[in-house]
């Protein structure tokens, strides 16, 4: 027999309590930052599956779109394991599209970056038709190269929210400074853009088996040779960078965004040129494919950590806490100044 304890009885459905919970949830600050966090991931995790489509010449696995053959949505036992390959990658556009669709929710109920959010989710479907005219049109070198690059942007937009709700703070740095880090951001864009014309001009067509699909008719090596040397220029000018920020003594996070910077634009040199001279065998092309990814995540997070110092800001004025902007920590130590690094850094 039951104890009668007074208490009202209440009887809450399993889908109540979950839309209960998926309420509460969505509202925590903390998850909005982790639901942005895993926007970032979940966009470089299907960079690399993309890859893996192409680079095991899967393209074409399920021939048409968007159902996968003529006559099914699903791939079929005649399409063998290039069709489940396309497939499954077609599919995590949907887990994409739901940490996106989590993370627009909780950005609205929060009213906190709400319209960042909007554009990053709206992004998917929009790569998603361009995935579908890539295999409409024969896997089309350049509309391949424009797939990946799209991923690249809402990368960039992704981490561009994480960053905002994250509060994460800028350091207001002298205008050399900031002109070396937009010039790393653009020259790391221009050597993504030129990889992916190396990549469209080399075997890795994205499915060789039917001979359907044309290619960037233009010399590999030239191509490439091209690639390496905008390479050089962005681990010069980052270099350039990193040396300025100590010679001004910029804050510690600054230098240290610069040191991981250059460290992944060595090791993804130095896979490049491994993969160019052992004939770019798949798995190191994979590798390279998510390299690109974080050499760029690098590069942007530097950019994201510094903001140009204010107009007629003296270093003495912005060494006062009321003059720096809720994401923002001002550089207020002279460069000649000695001793211990007591200077704004940010998280
Ligand atoms: C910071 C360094 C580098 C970055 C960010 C980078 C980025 C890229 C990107 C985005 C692609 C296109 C990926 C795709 O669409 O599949 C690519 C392809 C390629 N890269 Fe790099 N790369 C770097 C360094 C190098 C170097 C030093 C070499 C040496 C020659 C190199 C050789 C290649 C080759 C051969 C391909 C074509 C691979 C294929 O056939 O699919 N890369 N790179």
């Amino acid at each position: 027999m039951g104890v009668d304890t007074g208490a009202p009885s209440v009887v809450t459905s399993p889908r109540r309590n979950l839309a209960a919970r998926l309420s509460a949830w969505t509202s925590s600050a903390l998850a909005l930052r982790r639901l942005a966090l895993a926007s970032v991931l979940a966009n470089v995790l299907i960079v690399v599956t993309g890859g893996a489509v192409r680079l095991t010449n899967s393209g074409l696995g399920c021939p048409t779109w968007p159902s996968c053959s003529g006559s099914s949505l699903v791939p079929t036992r005649k399409l063998g394991i290039n069709g489940a390959i396309e497939f499954t990658n077609r599919t995590l556009t949907f887990v994409v599209g739901t940490v996106l669709l989590l993370t627009f929710i909780a950005a609205w109920r929060q009213r906190r970056e709400a319209r960042l959010a909007a554009v990053a989710l709206a992004s998917i479907p929009a790569q998603a038709l361009l995935g579908g005219i890539v295999v409409r049109t024969d896997l089309n070198p350049w509309l391949v190269a424009t797939h990946f690059l799209l991923s690249t942007a809402i990368i960039a937009v992704t981490l561009l929210l994480w960053w905002r709700v994250s509060e994460h703070r800028a350091v207001q740095i002298p205008s050399a400074g900031i002109v070396l880090a937009r010039s790393t951001a653009c020259v790391a864009g221009a050597v993504l853009v030129i990889g992916t014309v190396v990549a469209g001009s080399g075997p890795h067509a994205g499915d060789l088996k039917n001979g359907k699909v044309h290619r960037i008719h233009l010399s590999t090596s030239g191509l490439a040779q091209l690639h390496a040397d905008a390479v050089m220029v962005l681990i010069g000018v980052t270099i350039g960078l990193l040396a300025l920020t100590y010679a001004l003594r910029l804050p510690t996070v600054v230098r240290q965004a610069g040191w991981v910077l250059v460290g992944v634009e060595l090791a993804q040199g130095a896979l490049g040129y491994t993969q160019y001279f052992l004939h770019v065998p798949a798995l190191l092309v994979a590798l390279h494919m998510l390299g690109a990814c974080l050499v760029w995540l690098a590069a942007l997070r530097l950019l994201l950590l510094v903001e140009p110092r204010a107009v007629g800001q003296s270093q003495a004025a912005s060494s006062l806490p009321q003059a720096a902007s809720p994401r923002t920590e001002v550089v207020a130590r002279p460069a000649t100044e000695s001793g211990p690094d007591r200077s704004a850094t940010a998280s």
